[in-house]
């Protein structure tokens, strides 16, 4: 089977009901960006932090996976589909997609403070709530954090998802804005000859690269975009 490899932003949860970050009333619009999502930020008020999480876990919980993340599920039956995303959200796991590599954490998820390599399901240590705080410990008595890539901090998952791009045989990418590095620099990482898709509305300019753009909202791009792909790959 062919590898298609996609790499998903905010753009493809917008119709599920999240906001997109840097659209019109994106939450970078109503939240001071690094007050809520930087390591600095971080140190100075992490109660803010927890509340912040604590809010977008109750959003995400009330939204559903809508037709483009089941549409990437369904082409797992005619390709090898491996999804890198950098949303935080666990919607393509719901739509159920086998394979899916989060770039910068995810929201559903904590991690011990002093051994980071402790990674819970939040609902495991709150007693099946969606909640932290301060007060919130793991099983160890250890105090825990959202097990989010904070700005200013390193990205883990770079180096595994730039050598699935290196593999893919298509590679798509759906509604990013592909402006933070260094998610935005694995389209550079395709190889020569690979067709590249670009699902997105109000598309970020791509510069040279032989990129065909699906000028679509992701429900009606990713449907259009597995019509090609069933006939043309
Ligand atoms: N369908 C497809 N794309 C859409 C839709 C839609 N219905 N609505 C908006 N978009 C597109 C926008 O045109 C834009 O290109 O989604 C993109 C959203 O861009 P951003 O808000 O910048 O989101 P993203 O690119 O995922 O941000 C990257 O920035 O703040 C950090 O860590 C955060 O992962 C996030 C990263």
């Amino acid at each position: 089977m062919k590898k298609l490899v996609v790499s998903t932003g905010a753009g493809i949860s917008a119709e599920s009901g999240l906001s997109t970050y840097r659209d019109a009333g994106g939450l970078w619009e109503n939240y001071p960006v690094m007050q809520v999502a930087s390591a600095d930020g971080f140190q100075r008020d992490p109660a803010l932090i927890h509340k912040f999480y604590n809010e977008r876990r109750k959003q995400l919980v009330e939204c559903a996976p809508n037709a483009a993340h089941y549409g990437l599920k369904e082409l797992e039956d005619a390709f090898d589909v491996r999804i890198i995303t950098q949303n935080v959200d666990d919607l393509h796991e719901r739509a159920g997609s086998s394979h899916v590599l989060h770039l910068h954490g995810e929201l559903m998820k904590v991690r011990s403070m002093t051994h980071p390599e402790r990674v819970y399901d939040v609902r495991d240590i709150t007693g099946g709530g969606i909640e932290t705080s301060l007060s919130t410990r793991d099983p160890y008595g250890d105090p825990v954090r959202p097990h989010i890539v904070f700005f200013q901090e390193a990205v883990p998952n770079f180096a595994p998802a730039a050598e699935l791009v290196q593999e893919a045989d298509i590679f798509v990418v759906i509604g990013t804005s592909l402006v933070v590095y260094p998610a935005a620099s694995l389209i550079s990482y395709v190889r020569k000859g690979v067709p590249i898709y670009y699902i997105d509305p109000n598309p970020a300019d791509t510069g040279t690269l032989p990129v065909t753009v699906i000028r679509e909202k992701a429900t009606e791009g990713v449907r259009k975009l597995a019509e090609i792909l069933r006939t043309s790959h």
